[in-house]
């Protein structure tokens, strides 16, 4: 493959483009609603009116407001394309009938848009590109970034660029992705891996299933181009094994890679070589951990180990290894086709670029959404997400999923960064955004997320194994108030040890959906101990 080749393939796909299209969402979010039944309707019901029409119907990924599926797009030449939500199949008549003939926009089948606050970097392609086509992704301008890396770039060069970008790893660290491709490049050794980190657990989190399944050649040009500047010839795909279409959709884009020449061997010419391969979740979240998720990679037993010494110096099989979350991976064809400069110019001081956020909960507009760092909690809410469901008060937002807080509604001005979120007594985490309201308990909020990792602990280390079980062993006896006037300042000392003591990640976060409900509700715990009961 040249980039000439990849040129002549857009300009073939872009000449082949029908005057009508209807592209319906082919995601688990569309599927789950039946867009399947509508994507066959629409071909039925076509070919029964013999359109006289150039139409094609394509399916593509999610088009973001999930709640409303089955969604499709209606591009006609010479009209603005339109979004219609709820497309089940008794619509299609009227939906051939009236805008692909007619040439008259729906107005009662039209979404609701609410994109004027958003930004699409890495969701670009979600919604357009059909995922299973890999000329569909080139006709985008993908793989572009790649050959330009690839043939006009050094391997130092492309690492400075991402460092001067600021893009900081999604998977809710935060780390700068370039320091961590410039350590894992500068460890000498014969073999250097890139893993890209698909095991999504945190309840509430769907962003990278989203990107995923919706437009898997962006993650995997990521990979390219990360692999080239770190000198990596094998990467792995860790894919948690409850998302089967995610997977589905990367096996068959790795195949159609290695079909164009834009995997295995020389690419694009290059003495460059690339191999990719997935590796199935072993279901559990603490593989998720960079460091058990290695060893799960390995065929151990998923357990996380003590960093130092990190995976840039010691990692798969102890050569140095780099591993990135999706999203990180979707901005880096983007950074290297627009620059630095343009992509450092979007978001706040050292938070830079967009955030996706799965936004869900006591919100009427669920699903979706990405936004420009710097957007304030209070827009995302009400702005894109439309407010409170039915009508009650918005009373926390909770960020960061298990190992996050929750922020309260008198605190929704804070413009999203790592760095604000944090300050808060929460964090960004990987994207989770939950929406509650007056009638949820943050006490039982704090249980749930408490009780998530309790069950997900791996059990090796005693701060989080024994720590997460007594804390919670005293926020079920709180909520069968049975509660002790010491139990607060318990949680709060066990709270200390565990962030302090405990191995890796899970049980460092773990008190923290507690903290920051303790932190802003406290009235709610001392509610619930018995002196505060009512008395006869
Ligand atoms: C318990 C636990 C679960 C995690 N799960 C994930 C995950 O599902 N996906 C992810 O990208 N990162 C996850 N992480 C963070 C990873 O360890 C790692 O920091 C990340 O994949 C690095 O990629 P990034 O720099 O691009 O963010 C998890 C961390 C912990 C402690």
């Amino acid at each position: 493959m040249t980039r000439d080749e990849l040129l002549k393939i857009k300009q073939e796909i872009l000449s082949k483009r029908k005057k009508a299209t209807v592209t319906i969402c082919n995601s688990t979010g569309g599927i789950a609603a039946g867009s399947r039944e509508t994507y066959q309707s629409i071909r039925t019901e076509a070919a029964k009116r013999g359109l006289t029409v150039d139409f094609e119907a394509k399916r593509c990924g999610c088009l973001g407001k999930c709640a409303e599926d089955p969604l499709l797009t209606v591009a006609v030449e010479g009209m603005p394309t339109v979004t219609y939500a709820r497309m089940t199949p008794d619509r299609v008549p009227a939906l051939l009938d009236r805008h692909i003939v007619g040439r008259q926009v729906i107005p009662e089948f039209v979404l609701e848009k609410n994109e004027a606050k958003q930004l699409k970097i890495v969701l670009r392609n979600c919604g357009i590109v059909d995922p299973e086509n890999i000329k569909d992704y080139i006709a985008q301008d993908g793989y572009t970034a790649a050959a330009k890396v690839l043939l006009e770039m050094k391997p130092e060069e492309v690492i400075e660029e991402m460092i001067a970008s600021g893009l900081r790893g999604r998977g809710g660290a935060g780390f700068p992705t370039g320091l961590k491709w410039r350590m894992t490049r500068a460890t000498p050794s014969d073999q250097r891996y890139i893993i890209c980190n698909g095991d999504e657990g945190d309840p509430g989190a769907f962003m990278d299933r989203g990107v995923l399944e919706s437009d898997p050649h962006s993650v995997l040009e990521g990979m390219l181009i990360g692999a080239y500047a770190m000198g990596a010839s094998i990467g792995y795909f860790y894919i948690r094994a409850e998302y089967p279409l995610a997977v589905e959709r990367v096996e068959r884009a790795i195949k159609q890679a290695y079909g164009l020449g834009l995997l295995g061997k020389n690419i694009f010419g290059t003495d460059f070589s690339l191999d990719l391969e997935i590796r199935l979740g072993a279901g559990a979240f603490v593989c998720g951990e960079e460091t058990a998720l290695i060893a799960s990679i390995e065929g151990k037993r998923g357990y996380p180990h003590p960093r130092p010494p990190y995976p840039s110096v010691k990692g798969l099989w102890d050569k140095p290894t780099c591993i990135n979350n999706v999203e990180t991976l979707a901005n880096v064809p983007v950074i290297y086709q627009k620059g630095a400069t343009w992509f450092s110019s979007i978001g706040t001081g050292k938070s830079k670029g967009t955030k996706v956020f799965a936004l869900t909960g006591k919100v009427r507009h669920t699903g979706l959404v990405e936004v420009p760092m710097g957007t304030t909690l209070r827009e995302i809410v009400y702005d894109i997400g439309g407010g409170p469901a039915q009508g009650k008060k918005v009373k926390a937002v909770q960020t960061g999923g298990p190992s996050g807080g929750v922020i309260p509604a008198d605190l929704l001005d804070t413009p999203v960064s790592y760095e604000n979120l944090q300050q808060l007594g929460s964090i960004m985490g990987s994207g989770g955004m939950i929406v509650m309201d007056e009638d949820d308990s943050m006490v039982d909020i704090a249980k749930f997320y408490l009780g998530f990792c309790v069950d997900e602990s791996c059990g090796k280390c005693a701060p989080c194994r024994i720590g997460g079980t007594q804390m919670l062993r005293i926020l079920e006896r709180l909520t069968d108030k049975k509660g002790a006037p010491g139990d607060l300042d318990k949680l709060r000392t066990i709270s200390l040890a565990m962030q302090k003591a405990s191995l890796c990640g899970l049980g460092q976060t773990a008190p923290n959906p507690v903290l920051s409900t303790l932190r802003y509700f406290e009235q709610e715990y001392r509610a619930l101990l018995p002196e505060a009961a009512p008395t006869r």
